[in-house]
């Protein structure tokens, strides 16, 4: 493999990649502000400028400069390396790069810093970004210095509402372009642009337009700096007080992989962010997956009932024990949920076999929704996948419902929350249904015992993309309100019937379920 040097470092590359895409495949960062690796060049911030070291018996490229002499008190003529930006520079074998090692590159970032910063407005102790600002960060790695103008800076537009989920800070901008690259390069919506020239330049939305396409919470995400700014998440929390839980998005099969940042202190969930996987979903998310995050709070089933009367879990448990007591295996159905992680539907399958010796297995989730070229995909589950793997005998919600309507069944025990259709007729059909919900929907509202299940967010689980991709999410929260994981309702209940499974902990379930698909919690991906 080709490599090239640098600083002290031998980095490795491909054809084809530049200098910043090599060391940061390497691991090594080279401070840049419009370079993004899953956007094309703009080399318009200047901030990855690096040394390079001419080929053998060829001449360096110089510029001539002026430098101020403190001992005169005039500018002498001087001559410096001509720098080059990082992100634009083809890697070549054998090159030799500065980039920490460079006085020349260190003046030349704590320039540009100094510029970018020339007009920015004393925003952070009420910007969004602080605490995750490049401006901060790299003014505190590579300027340092206070702020020699004296002239009241360029004002710009503040607060302008770009569409119904972003809103624009001009005068925070460093025009990156960024934004309007991921628009139209990976959105396919060209609808950002910018105007004007040198310091009056600024981003805006094309005339009669919004910015409104599925990928708009992206702008914000890619924007290095607060000038875009994410209308569900300006003013509510200060970073540095989140903690991260890697997870995946479960708004679709796609099965994007994402942080869940959450305050431990309230254990309230406050933001997904994507989390870079180039098989799944690259560096990005859909604003519907962005934004699922608020159903980890919302129409949530947080106590168990029993014929709609809120009751302790201990009373709901023993009621759900009679009614499974004498269940006839014949009219009894079990569903499992492609909404539900395969630890869940690994449980209940089992527990439909060893415990209740039925063989009517059907499966729910919820209704197909838009889907794209990009990410989102029509079926709106997040293991389909899954429970198809697990159980290919299980049949779709519409023959359970079918089989319902004819009086088939006289018990059933129901995973999930949401069907593809309302088919509450169809349930409400069934004398004894059970539900293991997390939220409320028609499932919950037509079972006679419902038991709380905890969400995707307070418990480990797998769940199978449309790929066939086994992917791993942590849980970041503790089961809110008298929730439990699914699996663990199920060990009860196995347990109060008299027949315990082989399993206990969520490992020795994980365990029991082989061959179980290999699961990957993949390597946070690193800032860009
Ligand atoms: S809004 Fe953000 S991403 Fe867009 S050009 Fe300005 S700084 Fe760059
Ligand atoms: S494409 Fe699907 S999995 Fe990815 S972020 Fe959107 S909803 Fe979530
Ligand atoms: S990263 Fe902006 S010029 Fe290279």
């Amino acid at each position: 493999m080709p490599s090239f040097k640098l600083d002290d470092l031998e980095i490795p590359f491909e054809n084809g990649d530049t200098v910043i895409r090599a060391a940061h495949k390497a691991g090594i960062d080279i401070p840049h502000y419009c370079w993004h690796p899953g956007l094309s060049v703009a080399a318009n911030c200047r901030m990855c400028l690096v040394e390079v070291a001419p080929p053998p018996g060829r001449p360096a490229m110089m510029l001539d400069v002026l430098a101020w002499d403190a001992e005169t008190q005039e500018y002498v003529p001087q001559k410096k390396p001509k720098l080059q930006p990082a992100c634009q520079l083809g890697a070549t074998d054998g090159m030799v790069v500065k980039s920490q090692s460079s006085e020349h590159v260190a003046r030349a970032r704590s320039a540009v810093q100094e510029l970018l910063l020339l007009n920015h407005p004393v925003d952070c102790p009420i910007c969004d970004q602080a605490g995750e600002c490049r401006l901060q960060d790299y003014w505190l790695e590579h300027q340092g210095t206070k702020k020699r103008m004296r002239d009241e800076p360029v004002h710009k537009p503040k607060a302008v509402v770009f569409g119904p989920t972003i809103v624009y800070d001009a005068e925070r901008c460093i025009v990156c372009t960024r934004c309007v690259r991921f628009s139209e390069e990976v959105a396919k919506d060209p609808v950002l642009s910018v105007r004007e020239r040198g310091n009056l330049n600024e981003i805006v939305v094309s005339p009669g337009r919004q910015l409104d396409h599925p990928y708009t919470l992206m702008t914000e995400y890619v924007c290095p700096v607060g000038a875009l700014t994410a209308i569900d998440f300006r003013f509510k929390a200060r970073v540095w007080f989140l903690r991260s839980a890697p997870s995946v998005c479960v708004g679709c099969a796609t099965g994007c992989n994402s942080f869940t940042d959450y305050d431990p202190r309230t254990q309230k969930v406050y933001r997904y962010r994507p989390r870079e996987n180039q098989t799944v979903n690259k560096y990005w998310m859909c604003d519907d997956g962005m934004l699922d995050y608020r159903r980890i709070h919302e129409n949530r089933v947080l106590v168990s009932s029993v014929s709609g009367e809120p009751t302790s879990r201990e009373a709901a448990l023993a009621k759900a024990t009679m009614l499974l007591l004498d269940a006839p295996p014949a009219s009894t159905a079990v569903v499992l949920s492609a909404e539900h992680s395969l630890e869940d539907n690994f449980a209940l399958l089992e527990f439909a076999r060893d415990v209740l010796g039925t063989t009517q297995l059907f499966f729910t989730g919820r209704a197909p929704g838009p889907g794209d070229q990009v990410l989102r995909d029509p079926d709106k589950n997040p293991n389909t996948a899954g429970v198809k793997r697990l159980a290919p005998q299980a049949r779709p919600f519409a023959e359970f419902a079918q089989a319902a309507t004819e009086g088939r069944f006289t018990h059933a025990v129901v995973l999930g929350s949401q069907t593809p259709t309302d088919d509450l007729a169809a349930l409400k059909q069934i004398k004894n249904v059970l539900a293991l919900s997390t939220h409320i929907g028609p499932i919950a509202a037509s079972a006679k015992v419902v038991l709380p299940a905890s969400s995707w967010a307070e418990v480990n689980g797998t769940f199978v993309n449309r790929q066939g991709i086994a992917q791993e999410t942590e849980r970041a929260i503790t089961p809110r309100g008298d929730s439990r994981p699914a699996f663990r309702w199920v060990l009860d209940l196995a347990r109060a019937l008299d027949k315990p499974p082989a399993w206990y902990k969520l490992e020795e379930l994980r365990a029991a379920m082989q061959p179980r698909p290999s699961a990957s919690l993949a390597p946070a991906g690193g800032a860009s």
